[in-house]
């Protein structure tokens, strides 16, 4: 047999069997537990179970008690602002801030979000108007915001996707320009910063999320931040059924308040920032390190979140594939935002045209990261990555053969 013909055949048989080893075509995982985005993290359990059983013994559980405080101001402070009002969650933190804004009929937000955004507004009556997203960060594009302002606009609710902040001055300018309020939903982006401000700073208030699948959690929670202290104290009031301090019920209002363990393990996750901050940085340069120079993955900035843009025709299979081959490698990935906001019940009625959106949802992954994730899982799943790639049509082949695809 030829010598060329000899080495074609030792490299389709070396191939065979680096794909054989895909659980996807047979092969067994690397990983002998399930990788998750957004697992929550874990604070230090004994500081926990001493500030429970001070709020159990103190029998105050709920209604502005002692640990809410505390966590208010140890945020504020964090964050350099005048005022932090606790909240259940950031859902209904947004809808408060809608509500004590005084916001009517339209608001221009990303349809490439979580659809919490949407969902908050047009639960109290407002109208989203979905607007494009700029494709090096993913966020609000102000060129694109100025065209959607009519006279119906009442704000700009931007959104500081993966924890990158919003162009906050452009958009400023715009509201400034148009009268209209500008606010930020900030669930991702506690810790991030704009300028030389912490986010947190910006806009009538911005709305952080405490959800256990952030990286400071507080099982569920939230909190709104304003250096505004009119609208401060009258969303104190509305969080708690419009009740002033003297007990006596002077607005509007509903039921948001953070009960004292949610605060418990607020606190106890915020002594855990700079540990969970330094491990995410690390996870982030990691991933980079091992993704590079792979054709079609683009790595996006920001240590938070893992997100990556899959070029379909650069990588040579799509999102959805290499998101399939992940998952059965127990590796539970995220096809975070799709589909997007506008795409979904009650929003699809109208026909957006959002091609910068519309892209994202097809290309962007998510990856894990978080203090559950170390080196070595990252070298496992970009070693995957690597691999599909490098054979992507002879994956793609046996995907389809094997009826996965
Ligand atoms: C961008 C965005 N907005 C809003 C929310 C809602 O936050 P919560 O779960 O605290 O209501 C989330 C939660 O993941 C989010 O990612």
């Amino acid at each position: 047999m030829a010598v060329e013909n000899m080495e074609t055949i030792m490299s389709i048989d070396k191939k065979k069997r680096l794909l054989d080893n895909l659980v996807i075509f047979g092969g067994k995982s690397a990983l002998s537990e399930t990788l998750h985005v957004g697992r929550p993290n874990k604070g230090e359990h004994e500081y926990f179970i001493q500030l429970a059983t001070d709020i159990l013994e103190r029998q105050w559980l709920t209604n502005n008690g002692p640990v809410v405080r505390e966590f208010e101001e140890a945020v504020a402070c964090f964050l350099d602002v005048k005022h932090c009002i606790a909240v259940c969650n950031a859902t209904t933190g947004l809808q408060l801030l809608f509500h004590a804004l005084g916001l009517r009929d339209e608001v221009i937000m990303p349809a490439f979000t979580f659809v919490a955004t949407p969902h908050a507004a047009s639960w109290i009556g407002l109208k989203p108007v979905f607007c494009d997203v700029d494709e090096r960060d993913h966020n609000l594009d102000p060129v694109e915001v100025e065209k959607l302002v009519t006279p119906e606009t009442s704000a700009i609710l931007g959104v500081h996707l993966w924890g990158n902040p919003c162009k906050v001055d452009e958009l400023s300018e715009i509201a400034a320009r148009h009268d209209l309020k500008v606010i930020f939903d900030a669930a991702q982006a506690f810790g991030g910063s704009y300028g030389n401000k912490m986010v947190g700073n910006f806009g009538e208030a911005e709305v952080f999320s405490f959800h256990a699948t952030k990286m400071i959690h507080a099982f569920e929670g939230g909190i709104i931040s304003t250096n505004n202290s009119k609208l401060a104290e009258k969303l104190r009031k509305m969080r708690n059924f419009g009740f002033s301090e003297s007990g006596v019920v002077e607005s509007l209002g509903t039921n948001a308040k953070l009960p004292e363990m949610s605060a418990a393990m607020g606190l106890v996750m915020l002594e855990q920032l700079e540990r969970l901050g330094k491990i995410a940085t690390a996870n982030h340069q990691e991933y980079a390190k091992h993704l590079a120079g792979i054709p079609g993955i683009k790595l996006i900035d920001g240590y938070q979140y893992i997100v990556i843009v899959i070029n379909q025709q650069e990588a040579g299979m799509s999102r959805d594939e290499l998101a399939d081959i992940l998952i059965h490698e127990n590796v539970q990935v995220k096809k975070y935002f799709s589909p997007g906001c506008d795409c979904l019940p009650p929003y699809n009625n109208r026909n957006y045209q959002l091609p910068v959106t519309r892209q994202l949802c097809e290309q962007c992954l998510v990856l894990p990261s978080s203090e559950n994730v170390n080196s070595k899982h990252i070298k496992i799943i970009t070693d995957i990555i690597r691999l599909v790639i490098k054979f992507a049509p002879e994956v793609k082949e046996r995907m389809v053969n094997r009826g996965k695809i």
